[in-house]
C-alpha cells in the first residue's frame, strides 16, 4: 500500500464527481488564470455588479466613512484584486489596517504589495485562506469592520449564508459588515450577465477543467464540455453548469468517471435577493438592520449591518 496524499481541490473534485447531482465548488475557480477571467468579467459590459457596486461606494463614501469612524480596521472577505477597498479607504479617517483574506495566494501578494504603495500609512496584512472553511485571523487593531463586496454571498445557499454571516457577526463583534448583494431582476439581465458575448464567462467556467488536469491528474477534453449559466427563477439563483457534448470517459487523479451526452457538472450557484429578503437572512445570522443602499437602476445593494450585542439577541 502507497499512502496518497491529494491537495484540497484534488479531494474535493473526486467528492464532487463521485456525488449525484455531480458539483465543483466554485472557490476552486480561483487559481491564478481563473482570478484574472474574473477580472476580466468585472469589466464586461453585460456584467452590471461590479461597475454598479463602485459607484454605489464612490456615491456614498462619506456616509459610509461616518458610519466607520476613524482609526478603523477593515478586513475584506475575498479580496481579489482589492480595487473596491479603495474607494473606501480613500474616504476613511485615517484607517489603521487592511487584512485582505483571499484562497488565492499569488494575486494577493501583489494587491497588497500596490496598496502599501498607495497607502503609506495604512498597515496591509494578508490571510491566504479559505473563508468558508477555518480562518485564523489577527487579534483586531481598533474598530474591525467586515466587507464583503460583489455578491460573493451569492455562491452560498441561504442556509449556507446564515452560517457564514453568523461566522462574520463573531468575528466583527462591536464592528460592522457592509456587504454587497446582487438583486432579483429581470431575468434577461441576469442570463445576459452570465452569458457574455466574448465567451469570458463561459472560459472562466471551463478553467476549472484546464485547473484539474493541470494540478489533479485529470484529462478532460475541454473542447468536449460547454458552458450553460440560467436563472432559475423558483430558486432565485444563476446556476452554471459545464455540459458534456458527448459521452465520454474522463480520468481524475486514477479514477474513471463516465459521462453521458448532456450530463452536467454543476460549478456555481449565485444567488439573488431582494432589500427585504437579504434583511430577513441577515437578521437571522445575528445582525440588526442598519442601513441598505440601492441603485437608482435598482441592480445592487449595499447592506451596512451591526451584530448583535448578547443583550440584543435575546
Ligand atoms: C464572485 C460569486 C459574485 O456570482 O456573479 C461571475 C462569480 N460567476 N460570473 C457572481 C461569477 C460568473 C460572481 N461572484
Amino acid at each position: 500500500m502507497r499512502a496518497v496524499t491529494v491537495s484540497a481541490f484534488t479531494a474535493d473534485l473526486l467528492a464532487g464527481l463521485r456525488s449525484r447531482p455531480r458539483r465543483i465548488a466554485p472557490k476552486w475557480f480561483y487559481d491564478a488564470a481563473g482570478s484574472r477571467l474574473f477580472e476580466r468579467i468585472c469589466e464586461l459590459p453585460e456584467y452590471y455588479p461590479t461597475r454598479t457596486e463602485l459607484a454605489m461606494l464612490a456615491a456614498h463614501a462619506q456616509e459610509l466613512a461616518r458610519r466607520v469612524g476613524p482609526g478603523a480596521e477593515i478586513v475584506e472577505f475575498g479580496a481579489g484584486a482589492s480595487r473596491k477597498v479603495r474607494l473606501l479607504l480613500d474616504a476613511l479617517a485615517a484607517p489603521r489596517r487592511f487584512v485582505a483574506v483571499d484562497i488565492s495566494g499569488e494575486h494577493l501578494a501583489g494587491a497588497a504589495a500596490a496598496l502599501r504603495d498607495d497607502y503609506p500609512g495604512l498597515e496591509v496584512e494578508t490571510v491566504v485562506g479559505d473563508f468558508s472553511a477555518d480562518l485564523d485571523l489577527p487579534p483586531p487593531r481598533g474598530c474591525r469592520i467586515g466587507f464583503f463586496p460583489g455578491s460573493s454571498i451569492g455562491n452560498f445557499d441561504p442556509a449556507a449564508a446564515v452560517a457564514l454571516l453568523r461566522r462574520f457577526a463573531g468575528w466583527l463583534e462591536g464592528g460592522a459588515l457592509l456587504i454587497g448583494v446582487d438583486l432579483v431582476k429581470d431575468p434577461a439581465l441576469l442570463h445576459a450577465a452570465y452569458n457574455d458575448s466574448q465567451g469570458v464567462t463561459a472560459g472562466f467556467n471551463l478553467n476549472l477543467l484546464v485547473r484539474a488536469n493541470r494540478e489533479a491528474g485529470a484529462d478532460f477534453d475541454v473542447d468536449a464540455w460547454a458552458h450553460s449559466a440560467f436563472y432559475n427563477p423558483p430558486l432565485q439563483r444563476i446556476e452554471m453548469h459545464l455540459v458534456s457534448r458527448r459521452r465520454q470517459a474522463v480520468e481524475v487523479a486514477g479514477e474513471r468517471f463516465e459521462f453521458d451526452e448532456g450530463a452536467s457538472i454543476h460549478t456555481e450557484n449565485s444567488y439573488k435577493y431582494t432589500a427585504e429578503g437579504f434583511a430577513a437572512l441577515a437578521q437571522q445570522a445575528g445582525f440588526g438592520t442598519g442601513a441598505v443602499w440601492i441603485d437608482p437602476a435598482r441592480r445592487f445593494s449595499l447592506h451596512w449591518l451591526q451584530p448583535l450585542t448578547q443583550e440584543e439577541r435575546r
